[in-house]
């Protein structure tokens, strides 16, 4: 049901964005990662946010299953419930994008209804979406967790994959075959990007 606080006002703020970013350090934006569970999402963002830390940028690293933990963790994995993450990291990430940080969120986040939601949030170029793009077969293969075993058995139910859809981005900023390239050259060419557009200048 909608649960909407009525007399609630916008409250005009003095210091911007910008300012909170160190002005022409880094452009504030969402790195926001996509994929299946065991897609390299997570190992990904990491080494990124691990290049740009190394070059003094100010980031924060929004993980699924950190998030889960603490935020989220009245939160299961119907399809509400996953509207309702992504809902919630959107409007998290967007706040970080605000106080002038470079924001990597890296959730399934399977609906395109909810990662518009995310980009709608947010101002044009601000939100740059990468599709870590693993064939089921190949995640499944990998099963790090041991995740896809127990869903195929029947022991998770709504399973990414399995029981559960995933509707891949239609035009993502970047698009990662992470079955084909390792982390580390997925990471570079992330960089490449955020280097040719801008976002580091
Ligand atoms: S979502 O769809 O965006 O709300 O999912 P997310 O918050 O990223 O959480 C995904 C991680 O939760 C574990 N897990 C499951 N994933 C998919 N489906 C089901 N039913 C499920 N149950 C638990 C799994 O470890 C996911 O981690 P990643 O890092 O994606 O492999």
């Amino acid at each position: 049901g909608l649960r909407r606080a009525t007399n609630v006002h916008w409250q005009a703020l003095d210091v911007s964005k910008a300012s909170r970013s160190g002005l022409k350090l880094q452009k504030p934006a969402v790195l926001w990662f996509t994929g299946l569970s065991g897609a390299g999402k997570s190992t990904i963002a990491n080494l990124v946010e691990k290049r740009l830390n190394a070059l003094g940028r100010h980031t924060y690293l929004l993980d699924g299953d950190n998030v889960r933990h603490g935020l989220n963790k009245d939160l299961g994995f119907t399809d509400a419930d996953r509207v309702e993450n992504i809902r919630r990291v959107a409007e998290v990430a967007g706040l970080m994008v605000d106080a002038g940080l470079i924001v990597l969120v890296s959730f399934i986040s399977p609906f395109r209804a909810e990662r518009q939601m995310a980009r709608e949030r947010l101002e044009t170029g601000e939100f740059v979406e990468i599709f870590v793009d693993t064939p089921l077969e190949v995640a499944e293969e990998r099963d790090v967790k041991g995740l896809y075993k127990r869903a195929r058995a029947g022991l998770i139910q709504n399973f990414t994959g399995i029981d559960s859809p995933y509707e891949p981005p239609l035009d993502p900023e970047i698009t990662i075959e992470s079955g084909a390239l390792a982390a580390e050259a997925a990471a570079e060419h992330i960089f490449a990007f955020l280097l040719d557009k801008g976002y580091l200048s």
